[in-house]
């Protein structure tokens, strides 16, 4: 399937709130390569830990799924039979697509898709759930109670992979990897048009937290091997062990 080019903020354009809409579930394969450095790294690495996590007969969730990439990686991963993968997404215009892009790619464990607020959903019998930059749109004094509930679906061994945007409580820290992001993103073909007006679309709708306070929020969770594996500027991932 090709991608379609993100051009959405590349005309001058009201300051709306960023949204999961039809626009830009379109575009968002190639929004999200040339926008999150590490994006591909991390995908590829999703097929490993569903490779050693992943247990016979048990389920796997990809939280805020949009086109159900990590539930592909999860699927062409996983070593055991009788396992199932529930993608689950609250925009209709994401999930709708998901189901295409799912059916365009051949899967060998069984992908459910839900449309449903992740914040609901009952976790079972979990060997393993991803994150995959969802908890940041989530309300901060709200995530607690997600990884809580994540954490008393797993089975106990079960991985949560959570994929973040982060802060640094370093001022020179932060601002230099805000500056080497948007370095990236003109390495990529955006305008500085189209940076500066996707950031103030994103103000107060993505909410990133640093890199500490994941950590010790996933102990409080309950989680009792917590490490971020992967770092790339200023977007990480980290894995919580049950
Ligand atoms: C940055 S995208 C995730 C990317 C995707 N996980 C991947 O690996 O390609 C965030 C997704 O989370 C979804 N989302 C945000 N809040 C949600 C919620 N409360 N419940 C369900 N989905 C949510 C959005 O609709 C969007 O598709």
């Amino acid at each position: 399937m090709s991608d379609k080019t993100d051009n959405l903020f590349a005309k001058p354009k009201a300051a709306l709130p960023f949204s999961f809409d039809e626009s830009v579930a379109e575009v968002f394969p190639d929004m999200i390569k040339r926008s999150v450095p590490g994006y591909t790294e991390i995908i590829n690495n999703i097929s490993k830990f569903a490779g050693r996590f992943v247990t016979s007969n048990s389920n796997c969730y990809d939280l805020g799924c949009s086109l159900g990439a990590a539930s592909l990686a999860m699927s062409a991963g996983i070593e055991k039979t009788g396992a199932k993968i529930i993608a689950v997404d609250n925009s209709s215009a994401m999930l709708e697509r998901c189901r295409h892009h799912i059916d365009a790619f051949k899967h060998k464990t069984p992908i459910e898709l839900q449309l449903g607020d992740v914040q609901k959903i009952s976790i079972q019998n979990a060997s393993m759930v991803a994150l995959n930059f969802t908890l940041q749109f989530i309300a901060k004094e709200e995530r607690l109670n997600l990884l809580e509930n994540i954490y008393q679906g797993l089975n106990s061994g079960g991985l949560l992979l959570l994929s973040e945007k982060v802060s640094f409580s370093d001022d020179n820290i932060d601002d230099l990897l805000i500056e080497l992001h948007h370095q990236f993103k003109k390495e990529n073909g955006y305008s500085d048009l189209e940076i500066s007006q996707k950031r103030n679309a994103l103000e107060n709708v993505l909410l990133p937290e640093t890199l500490e306070h994941h950590i010790n929020r996933l102990k409080s969770a309950g989680f009792s091997s917590v490490s971020c594996w992967m770092q790339n500027y200023n977007f990480v991932s980290i894995i919580a062990i049950k």
